[in-house]
Formats: structure tokens, sequence, C-alpha cells
């Protein structure tokens, strides 16, 4: 595998590989840039098919969190890690342990916390090992706690700023919202969307998640191969990366694309389609830091739950700088925000076009 050649590659400052026979862990930890600080971003549990995969999504997430919290004015840099393995088949609390001690190697260069197919109760096994954690369990008040409520909030937020900007607009009653993905995040959005007359239509793999938004906020369930091509206001991709691509764009006919998936643009250039097709795009790493923010402040220490939600309100004003300076100019909102992160990271060279 020739690392430094992959597409995804991005003159990335260090690449850690950890293998613990003991418990089976084996991991990837990808720190993109110190510039700003320690590296923060969360790890991910995934089968992978092959280590190639791995190497590549860590790369592109580890990137991508350089991105997130060089935007949101965080002091942290940008890194990502990913455990290769089945969540639902692999999980021990000795594994976590052991990847705590492989994070606990850097001595404080990278900074983790939960992600897909990783939990808070994970992240305190993790902690056994290493004080370079967060996402923790935590009192009541205090800031922190599993990130994917307050990920959501930040993405209800956005939502509502994309909809004032694009349809003008300042309330979502009678809306109609797609939600792709009913996870942590998915079902918090579809439950705030709900509480404020958004009438949703719901898809997950998982019949159980979408039966249980169904009943509980009367969403319609939508099929999972339709979801992204629902004639709606709002699309909300809240569960895979790259469902933006050549194949869907034309299938789409929502107005506005702004939810929680990371990377949800299969290449840069599939901004350039969406703005073509008059479809306004909420850059996912700056609409979905929520969960960072709040992560950050957790790990700061003495911030209080209030404090997150202040600096989460700061999202839409964030977006809609974006969104006015993409019209202004007549480009893609995914450029400018590239543009605006990677000024602050002090990399005005852009290698990949992702
Ligand atoms: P999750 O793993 O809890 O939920 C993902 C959901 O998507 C699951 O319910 C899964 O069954 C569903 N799903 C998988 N494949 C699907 C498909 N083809 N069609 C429809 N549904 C499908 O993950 P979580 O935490 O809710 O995150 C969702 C997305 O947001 C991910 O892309 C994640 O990287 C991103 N994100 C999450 C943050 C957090 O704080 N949890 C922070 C920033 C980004």
């Amino acid at each position: 595998m020739e690392i430094f050649d992959m597409r995804e590659f991005d003159a990335h400052e260090l690449i850690v590989f950890g293998d613990d026979a003991a418990t089976g862990l084996r991991a990837v930890i990808a720190l993109h840039s110190t510039a700003l600080g320690p590296a923060a971003g969360g790890c991910r549990m995934w089968p992978y098919a092959t280590m190639a995969e791995a190497v590549s999504d860590v790369l592109r997430l580890s990137r991508g969190m350089s991105y997130k919290n060089a935007i949101a004015g965080l002091p942290f840099g940008g890194g990502k890690s990913v455990i290769i393995g089945d969540p639902q088949k692999q999980k021990t609390p000795e594994l976590f342990e052991a990847f705590g001690r492989f994070v606990d190697s850097l001595g404080g260069r990278y900074l983790t916390a939960e992600d897909v197919g990783t939990t808070t109760a994970d992240m305190a096994s993790v902690a056994r090992a290493t004080r370079y954690v967060a996402g923790l369990g935590r009192a009541p008040g205090e800031a922190g706690g599993d990130p994917a409520p307050k990920t959501a909030l930040g993405v209800h937020l956005g939502i509502k700023a994309a909809v004032r900007f694009r349809l003008g607009r300042s309330d979502l009653e009678g809306l109609s919202v797609a939600i792709q993905g009913l996870g942590g995040v998915g079902s918090h959005l579809a439950r705030m969307l709900a509480d404020e007359g958004a009438r949703l239509k719901v898809a997950d793999v998982r019949a159980a998640a979408v039966r249980r938004v169904c009943d509980e906020l009367g969403a319609s369930a939508v099929a999972v191969e339709d979801v992204l091509a629902e004639d709606v206001d709002v699309l909300a991709p809240c569960a895979l990366g790259a469902v933006l691509n050549e194949q869907s764009i034309p299938r789409l006919h929502a107005r506005i694309v702004a939810g929680a998936a990371n990377n949800q643009l299969a290449q840069g250039q599939d901004g350039q389609s969406l703005l073509a097709a008059g479809i306004l795009y909420a850059p996912d790493y700056v609409i979905n830091a929520g969960g960072i923010i709040s992560v950050s402040r957790e790990y700061r220490g003495g911030a209080t739950d209030a404090q997150v939600l202040e600096d989460i309100g700061q999202i839409p004003l964030r977006l809609t700088e974006i969104f006015e300076r993409a019209r202004h100019e007549n480009r893609t909102t995914n450029a400018v925000a590239d543009e605006m992160a990677r000024e602050r990271l002090g990399r005005h060279r852009q290698k990949m076009v992702a």
C-alpha cells in the first residue's frame, strides 16, 4: 500500500498502526494537522474489508477534522482513529483499554472520543488507560457526555439557517424533511424537527429504529433506496459518507441538503453539480460541529452545558456567512468553507479534491 500516493493523503503529519494480539485490537490513528493544537477527532469502529479501506477512511476523516475544528474556532488540530472490527461482535472492554494505551503512547498529540460504532461506555474503557479521551459520562449541567445530541442540535440550527437563506422562512412548520439514518444523531434531529412542526420522511436499514420514530413522532417511513430522491424541502443525510455523487445528485428533489454525515460529497466537484441544480448544500463539517464543540469543552474542563449550547449557537451564523459568500462569488459552499478552513490552518494549497 503506497500511503503517500493515496488520493486521500494530504500532507498528514503522522499515521500510526496499533496491533495488540492479546485483545485483537487493530487500529490506525492519523494526525492530519496539529497547527492549531492537539489533533482531536473520534474513534470509528468498522468492519473494513481491507487495510487500504481503513487507511483511506482515517486519512479522509482526520483531514475533515482539521477543517471542522479550524472553522469552529477550536484550539485543536485534526485527527481520527479507526478500529478494524465489527462493533456488533468484536467489542470488549479490554480491546478499548488496549486502544487507550495506543492513544496514550502519542503523549497527548491525539485526543479521542466516540464516533460511528463506538459509545460513551467504550470511551470509559479507553479512559482507564489514557486521559486523552472525552465524550465520557458527566454530572448534570457539566459540559460533555455523548456528543450525538449536541451534533443533532447544531444540525437542527443549521437547517433553520439554510431554510431562512434558501426559502426565506424563519419557521419549520409544515416543511418536509427527509432523514437518512436514525442513529444517535438522526433520531435526536427527528425529534427536534418534529417539535417545530416539520413533516418527516425517514429511512434506516434498522427497521426497529424507523418504527420507533414513526410511532413516536408521526414520521412516514420511506425505503432506504429512495430516501435521497424524496421530493422534500430538506434532505438530511445522517448515515453514510459519499451519498452525494454523480449517480445520486441528478435524482435529488430537495432544495436544501443539510445533515450530519461526514464527507457527504463523494468528490469536491459534486458541490458544483449541487450548485448547478439550485440545491443549497450546508458543508458537512460546518453543520455537524456540535459534537466536537461539546467534546472540546469537556476536555478543556470547567465548562457548563450552557456554554456548549452557546458555542453551538454560532453554527448557523457561520453557515450563513458561507452561504452569503458563496452566492456573492458564485462559488460552491464547500469551496468557500474549504478555503476558510485552509486559511485558518495556514495551508493554502489543496491537494485532494473531496
Ligand atoms: P450511528 O451509527 O448512531 O447512526 C447511523 C445510522 O445510520 C444507523 O442507525 C444505521 O443503521 C443507519 N444507516 C446505515 N446505513 C444506512 C443506509 N444505507 N440507509 C439508511 N440508514 C443507514 O451514527 P451517528 O452518531 O448518528 O452519526 C451519523 C453520521 O453523522 C455519521 O456519518 C457520523 O460520522 C456523523 N457525525 C456524527 C457525530 C456524532 O456526534 N455522533 C458528529 C459528527 C458527524
